[in-house]
């Protein structure tokens, strides 16, 4: 069996702050992947090989095994389920926190809450923990829109430094989560390519190490 290596990134913050670790891990792509359309990339480690994928669709590349390894927020483990998954690395990146978030001085509902998020499983998981009835709304991103316009009571939302909620007359309420990116391993990969990939973890453990 072959010991080439498939990752799954996203581009933007995930890319930005995962190439530097991984070129301490001796792997850098051989071309500018925010420049090119491709999505596809071979790097300096010629068994090695980049994917660039959509941020909440890099778990379903690695859990169905088209990647071997993958860089996902915990927000997006946390709302696809990580069971079939490995997530040995906290990589300590695209630091910020899940949280519930609402109009400023404004009191709560009384009747049935909705709320308006990407995390439709973490927001049914988190609400029923408290016995709270609520209408989860699914939306696919500027949440911070949903209150403003009636459409929902509360967001759920990643929050870094509040700008975005300050802006559209939100304010942060109850923490859920602190997040930062995992690496994960596609099961099967793990055991047919273990001395390959565990030989990686060890390298981008020194490189999170170094960085932090
Ligand atoms: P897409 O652009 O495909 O809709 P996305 O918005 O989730 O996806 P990114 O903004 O690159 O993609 O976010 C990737 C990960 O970075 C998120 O899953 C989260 O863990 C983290 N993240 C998101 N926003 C921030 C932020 N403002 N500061 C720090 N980390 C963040
Ligand atoms: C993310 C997130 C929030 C914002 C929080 O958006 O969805 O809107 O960051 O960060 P802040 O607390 O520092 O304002 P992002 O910048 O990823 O833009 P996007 O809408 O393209 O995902
Ligand atoms: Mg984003």
């Amino acid at each position: 069996m072959s010991q080439s290596l498939t990752i799954a990134l996203s581009k933007g913050r995930i890319l930005d702050d995962t190439l530097p670790l991984l070129k301490e891990a001796g792997i850098e792509p051989l071309e500018d992947l925010e420049k090119s359309r491709k999505l596809i990339f071979s790097t300096s480690d010629p068994d090695v090989r980049l994917l660039i994928v959509r941020a909440t669709d890099v778990p379903t590349y690695v859990e169905h095994g088209a990647a071997d390894l993958g860089v996902a927020g915990k927000d997006v483990l946390m709302e696809y389920g990580s069971q079939g998954l490995y997530e040995p690395l906290d990589l300590k990146i695209a630091i910020c926190k899940l949280m519930t978030a609402g109009p400023v001085n404004t009191p709560e509902p009384s009747g049935r809450l909705k709320v308006a998020t990407k995390f439709v499983n973490v927001a049914r998981r988190y609400y029923a923990e408290q016995g709270r009835q609520v209408d989860v709304i699914k939306l696919y991103g500027s949440m911070e829109l949903a209150p403003l316009v009636g459409l929902a009571d509360k967001i759920i939302d990643v929050v870094d430094t509040g700008n975005t909620l300050r802006a559209n007359g939100l304010e942060p309420q109850e923490m859920i989560a602190d997040i930062s990116s995992r690496l994960i391993v596609n099961k099967a990969s793990m055991k047919m390519k273990h001395a390959r990939i565990k030989a990686l973890i060890d390298l981008l453990a020194a490189a999170v190490e170094r960085h932090a």
